[in-house]
């Protein structure tokens, strides 16, 4: 710890000294410092409940200090942050932040605000920045005048979402660059070697529709999603009937079934199924949910699709669509990470068959701003099974048909 050596003025002076103490250093000639918990402890600041009472309205963790580093007052969420302040003891004891002490130790000698941050490993990881502000208690005189007000800002949620950014814009741009190499590659090949070789220009320009196509798709993709987060506070209000929507996705994709030899099975109850909802984004969440389930379920070589009227947790009645193929499965590691932007279990299984990684994220996301919910089982070998969770329109608003 540095010890300043130009004289500091009046409450810095103390503040100085008392700060050397509080370290375990002598103060001046080598005195050995003074027990200060008890002299804190023994004479309370004046205003010390007024000032708790302020700081206990602040949304952020805020500490107050006296001239001697002595905890004056502090607000539950200080306590948060460190659990073992105590009123009238040294701040430096509770407080073992390095980086806050430091800040602490400027703020007193200049008299200047000072911004630090810092980070915390225990309980959780989490980001911190905090403001030490020298105060000048107008109407109070003498030692009890000068007090530091610590403030403090929970910079994890920011840093996450930066986090989450830079990782999502290296993703896309990987994706987006591997094709983009392919057609470049052929597009060299075509107008040197290849030029009048009839047969590779036909192979070439087939290669070079499919990774056009695959940009296109991820591009198609990636706006859906963002004009789905986008509009995710928007609750759609259009009445749909379930099966109908799974119908017609079921017709979309018996190429693909054909392809793969899986059949697809398809049961649902004779009543309508209504939510309220965006007829377009339904359709895209379960067709991806299909189409996931022929592509790596194939060697199943069927899929289940099935809606039932079923009930929340909390007893809200709700649409469930599940799709069930019994494929390979998926190993319960992968399960929690499988919505996420750009997450493959075997990237390049998705990748040649022309897949993303953001499925299941557009899934999720559909499911959210519908307020449902997506829940996956699945046991390795045994297949998987991707359920979407609906809420019912609920009775007094159901349709004639519904009520007969
Ligand atoms: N039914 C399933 N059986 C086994 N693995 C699956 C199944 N559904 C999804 N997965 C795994 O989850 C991963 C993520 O699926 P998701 O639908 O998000 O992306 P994708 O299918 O790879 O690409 P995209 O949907 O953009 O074409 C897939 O790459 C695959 O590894
Ligand atoms: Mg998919």
């Amino acid at each position: 710890m540095a010890i300043e050596d130009d004289p500091p003025k009046s409450w810095p002076r103390r503040l100085h000294g008392a700060w050397q103490a509080l370290a375990g250093q002598p103060a001046g000639g080598g005195i050995v410092p003074r027990a200060p918990v008890a002299s804190s402890r023994a004479t309370e600041h004046p205003h010390a409940r007024l000032i708790e009472s302020l700081i206990a309205g602040l949304p952020g963790a805020a500490i107050t200090l006296d001239g001697d580093g002595g905890v004056i007052a502090f607000n539950e969420a200080a306590r948060m942050l460190a659990p073992a302040l105590r009123r009238g003891e040294p701040a430096l004891i509770s407080l073992r932040m390095p980086e806050l002490v430091d800040a602490i130790r400027r703020a007193s000698k200049s008299r200047e605000p000072q911004r630090v941050e810092f980070f915390e490993r225990v309980p959780l990881d989490r980001w911190f920045e905090a403001f030490v502000v020298p105060v000048k208690l107008a109407g109070t005189t003498g030692r009890d005048a000068d007090i530091l007000l610590l403030t403090f800002n929970d910079l994890s949620p920011l840093r996450r979402v930066e986090e989450m950014r830079a990782d999502f814009v290296a993703n896309a741009s990987h994706e987006l660059r591997t094709p983009l190499a392919a057609l470049l590659g052929f597009i060299e090949t075509l107008q040197g070697p290849a030029k009048n070789d009839v047969t590779a220009r036909e192979k070439f320009l087939g290669i070079m529709q499919q990774q056009a196509t695959r940009m296109a798709r991820l591009i198609d993709d990636l706006l859906s999603l963002s004009r789905i987060e986008l509009n995710a506070h928007l609750q759609p209000s259009t009445p749909i009937d379930l099966a109908p929507v799974v119908r017609q996705v079921v017709d979309g994709l018996q190429t693909l079934a054909r392809d793969r030899a899986v059949e697809i099975t398809m049961a649902h109850p004779p009543e309508p199924l209504i939510v309220l909802g965006d007829r377009d984004e339904l359709i895209r969440a379960v067709e991806n949910l299909v189409e996931n389930a022929l592509k790596y379920g194939e060697a199943g070589k069927r899929v289940d699709i099935t809606l039932t009227r079923s009930q929340t947790r909390t007893g809200a009645p709700e649409a469930r669509i599940a799709v069930r193929d019994y494929g390979p499965g998926i190993a319960p590691e992968h399960l929690p990470r499988l919505t996420e932007r750009f997450y493959r279990v075997d990237v390049a299984d998705s990748r040649a068959q022309g897949g993303t990684g953001l499925g299941l994220a557009l899934v999720k996301h559909v499911l959210n701003r519908h307020g449902g919910r997506l829940s996956i089982e699945s046991v390795l070998g045994q297949g998987a099974t991707f359920v979407m969770h609906l809420p019912l329109r609920t009775a007094d608003k159901a349709p004639v048909a519904e009520k007969a």
